[in-house]
Order: C-alpha cells, then sequence, then structure tokens
C-alpha cells in the first residue's frame, strides 16, 4: 500500500472518530481521549447510558461487569486480529515474507482449537508450582534494583520497568545486555494495541517488528546449540515440530505481554499509594496486606482497560439482537468498578473481601496466563519499595500513556532522601 494511500485512511478514520467522539459515541470517545483525561468519568457516562450502549461506528459498549464476563466465556463469540478494530490493514512484508507480529499472529488473537494448541505448550511456566519455584528470585531482582536507588529517582523508569522486564528476560532465555532494546520494542508495541492511527505508527510498528523477528532468529538458533532452562530452549527442544511463526509470536507473546501490563500495575500500584496515604504503613508492613493492596489496584486501576470480542453468529446478548461480527467493546475497567457488585465501587479499600472479582487479567479461554506471575512480581515490588522508602512522595508531574488499551504512567518521578533521613534518625 502506497504511503499516500496509508496517510489518507489514517486520517479519514481519525477524523471519522474525532466526529463521533464529539458527538457523545461511546467507542470513538473512548479511543479518542487524551491521555491526561480521565477515563473514569467517561466510562460513568457510558454506564448512566445502560449495559448495552450502541455506538454509530457499527459497535456496541458494555460496562456491565455481568455482561463482560458472560461475554469472554462465550464459546459463541471470537477473539480477532486488530486489523479489523482499527480499520487499516497491519500485514507486515520484508522482502516479500511476511513478518510476524507478536502480539497480532499470537495465540492472545487465535481462537480454539489453534489458540488451545499453543498456549498449552507454556502452561507449564505458569503453574502454582512454577511460581512458587519463582518466588525467590524475584525477591533478588526487586532487591538489586531497589539497591540502586536513592534520592529523586524515576519510579517507572528506575524500578516498575526494570522488575518485570528482567522477570520476563530469565524466563524466556533473554540475555540481560539486550533488556532496553526491549523496553523501546514493548513501548512502540503497546502504543499500538488500540490501534494504529498513524504513518508514523505504523513505519515504527513495522520497523520494531523486524528487529524483533531478528533478534529472536539469532536467540533461537543460539538456544538450539546451547539449551538452557528457560521457555525458548523448552519450545526448541520438546516441540520441535512448532512452525518458525508460531514459535516467534509465542516468546514474543510472553515477553511483550509479561513486560507492558505489569510495568503498569507496579506504576498505578504505586500513584495508589500516594493518594491513599495511610494504606502505606501497612503496606510495608505486612506481605499479605501487599497482595490485597495488588487486588485493589488491579480492580480499580487495571493496566488493561478494555478488550473487544465478536460474535461469531447472530445472536441474543442482554436483550439486544447482535449480528455476527459486530463488535462487543468490554470495558473490564469499568466493569470492576459495577456497583451491583463492588460496593462503594470508587473507594479503594486494599482489604475488600471481593476484590478478586475484577475482570483486570480477563475471563474465560484468554484469562491471562501470566496473572499469577504478576500478582507475585506486583505483591513484592510494592511490599519491599515501600518498606524500603516508607516516606517515599511524588516529586513531579506525571506523565501518561498515550494508549487507550493500557494504562499507567511513563514517568512518575518521586524522592525518597526524606526516608534516608528518618531512617538513620530511626537507627541512631
Ligand atoms: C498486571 C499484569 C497483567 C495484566 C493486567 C494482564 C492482562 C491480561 C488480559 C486482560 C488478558 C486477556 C485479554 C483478552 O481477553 O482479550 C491477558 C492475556 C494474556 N496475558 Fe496477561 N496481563 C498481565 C501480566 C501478564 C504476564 C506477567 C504475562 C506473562 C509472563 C502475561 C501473558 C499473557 C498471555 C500469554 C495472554 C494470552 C492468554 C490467552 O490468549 O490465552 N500477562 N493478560
Amino acid at each position: 500500500m502506497s504511503t499516500l494511500k496509508t496517510a489518507a485512511q489514517f486520517f479519514a478514520v481519525r477524523t471519522l472518530l474525532r466526529g463521533y467522539a464529539l458527538i457523545g459515541d461511546p467507542y470513538a470517545k473512548v479511543i479518542t481521549s487524551p491521555p491526561n483525561r480521565d477515563p473514569y468519568l467517561m466510562y460513568e457516562q457510558v454506564r448512566a447510558k445502560g449495559d448495552m450502549v450502541r455506538s454509530r461506528m457499527g459497535a456496541y459498549v458494555t460496562t456491565s461487569r455481568e455482561i463482560c464476563d458472560s461475554v469472554l466465556r462465550d464459546g459463541r463469540f471470537l477473539t480477532m486480529t486488530f486489523d479489523e478494530a482499527s480499520m487499516v490493514p497491519i500485514t507486515l512484508v520484508k522482502d516479500g515474507e511476511k513478518i510476524v507480529n507478536p502480539v497480532q499472529d499470537s495465540f492472545l488473537m487465535m481462537n480454539p482449537p489453534n489458540h488451545t494448541r499453543l498456549r498449552k505448550l507454556v502452561q507449564p511456566f505458569f503453574t502454582p508450582r512454577a511460581l512458587k519455584d519463582r518466588t525467590e528470585s524475584i525477591q533478588k531482582i526487586v532487591a538489586k534494583y531497589l539497591d540502586g536507588l536513592d534520592g529523586h529517582f524515576d519510579v517507572v523508569t528506575e524500578f516498575a520497568s526494570q522488575v518485570p522486564m528482567q522477570v520476563i528476560a530469565d524466563l524466556l532465555g533473554v540475555p540481560d545486555d539486550d533488556k532496553p532494546t526491549f523496553a523501546r520494542w514493548g513501548s512502540a508495541l503497546a502504543e499500538t494495541l488500540d490501534g494504529v492511527w498513524s504513518h508514523k505508527q505504523l513505519k515504527n510498528l513495522h520497523d520494531t517488528i523486524i528487529e524483533y523477528n531478528d533478534f529472536i532468529d539469532v536467540l533461537m538458533d543460539e538456544r538450539r546449540r546451547n539449551p538452557q532452562n528457560d521457555i525458548v530452549s523448552h519450545l526448541l527442544t520438546q516441540h520441535a515440530d512448532l512452525s518458525r511463526e508460531d514459535l516467534v509470536a509465542t516468546t514474543g507473546l510472553l515477553l511483550f505481554a509479561g513486560f507492558e501490563t505489569t510495568v503498569n500495575l507496579i506504576g498505578n500500584g504505586v500513584l495508589k499509594a500516594f493518594e491513599n496515604p495511610h494504606t502505606i504503613a501497612p503496606l510495608a508492613q505486612s506481605p499479605e496486606y501487599a497482595e490485597g493492596f495488588v487486588e485493589e489496584v488491579l480492580r480499580l486501576d487495571p493496566p488493561v482497560q478494555y478488550t473487544i470480542r465478536w460474535p461469531k453468529e447472530r445472536l441474543e446478548l442482554a436483550g439486544v439482537s447482535l449480528p455476527k461480527g459486530m463488535p462487543v467493546m468490554l470495558m473490564l475497567a469499568a466493569a470492576n468498578r459495577d456497583p451491583r457488585v463492588f460496593s462503594d465501587p470508587l473507594k479503594f479499600d486494599p482489604t475488600r473481601s471481593n476484590a478478586r472479582e475484577h475482570l483486570a487479567f480477563s475471563a474465560g479461554i484468554h484469562y491471562c496466563i501470566g496473572a499469577g506471575l504478576s500478582r507475585i512480581e506486583g505483591a513484592i515490588a510494592l511490599h519491599e519499595l515501600f518498606k524500603r522508602f516508607p516516606n517515599l512522595a511524588p516529586d513531579g508531574p506525571v506523565s501518561r500513556r498515550k494508549s487507550k488499551l493500557i494504562r499507567g504512567a511513563l514517568r512518575l518521578p518521586v524522592r525518597a532522601n526524606e526516608t534516608k533521613r528518618s531512617l538513620a534518625v530511626k537507627s541512631s
């Protein structure tokens, strides 16, 4: 497709979306809202219109926890590639060959039986037993990054993103030197998860995916010769018949899904602690409280805000007749505030008994495979951070990610020097 033609298409889609957003269309408003605007007010406006709100963009939007949950568990609904979501085709080619997109071509975007086949291959790395074995190494990683912090620092770039990146790199068998490159790739991919809206974004995505394909080919060659105790080696040695496309997409999905989301869980957790200072002391003192704290962050400010499903046949949903292929936007972040399920839903309460009923990790066959891992990472990271720096305080403006799908801070400056002083006073 020519640059001019794609640029014109992007312009047309953006203009259409902005126009619909201006007249209050719920789908268009979510997709076009600026990064610093609180999306939760908008979700409540949608909730006030009913459980199934029709968008003129040819979609339904729901904020109901019950409807979101039932759609996610209903085999008559499918996931689709985001070609359809952004309305612009994003098939990447290099030298006439298709380039594997680690999100679009992965099992996250597949339906059974291929989804089931591929998910099963990596499931053994996420069992409760496997996670228990990994906990000690997560504790060491957290301690290592905390040791490097002092005075003024950016808690997102210097801590919240370092921990999950190291955890997932270890799990996959990625050498340490390559981690900075992943941070860049992760951002480029995360930014386009809710669609590609400009030619510049498309080019950036294209370059990122080509670089990732080249990188993983080299890593796979190395692991074929010298297998280790990691996912890439496991897939190559135990599932040698797996196609290159499935290998590249599966490892890439784990890498990006495992890192770009957990960073925001930790960052959003720090923000929630600052907004609710009474939670900081118990968070620093008790690992059990930290687990409840993480659950409540996932409920009230989840890193993944929504997902979409498409009915594979005409069907009835909550009194609405949905034609085949009509997208339903499931507002997970709004479902987590559904007053019919969560009492006093806007209150941040780490001791809330039913917080785990949130849909931050989705539900049904695509339920997040890394939910257990990120819960452990989040709880250890937040507990140890505030234990080390009990007086941690904000130290400048927060900048947010552009994505409407992934919610979190890009930069979150903090100061910890007061802590050092107060610790020094305490110990003297
Ligand atoms: C706070 C952190 C995380 C959040 C909020 C999160 C959220 C989600 C959500 C909402 C989905 C399902 C999307 C849908 O139904 O359309 C999902 C799927 C997935 N997540 Fe996570 N995730 C997190 C961490 C992780 C980690 C640490 C890993 C891996 C190491 C991971 C790997 C995956 C994979 C592989 C899928 C696809 C599952 C499937 O399609 O069967 N995630 N995640």
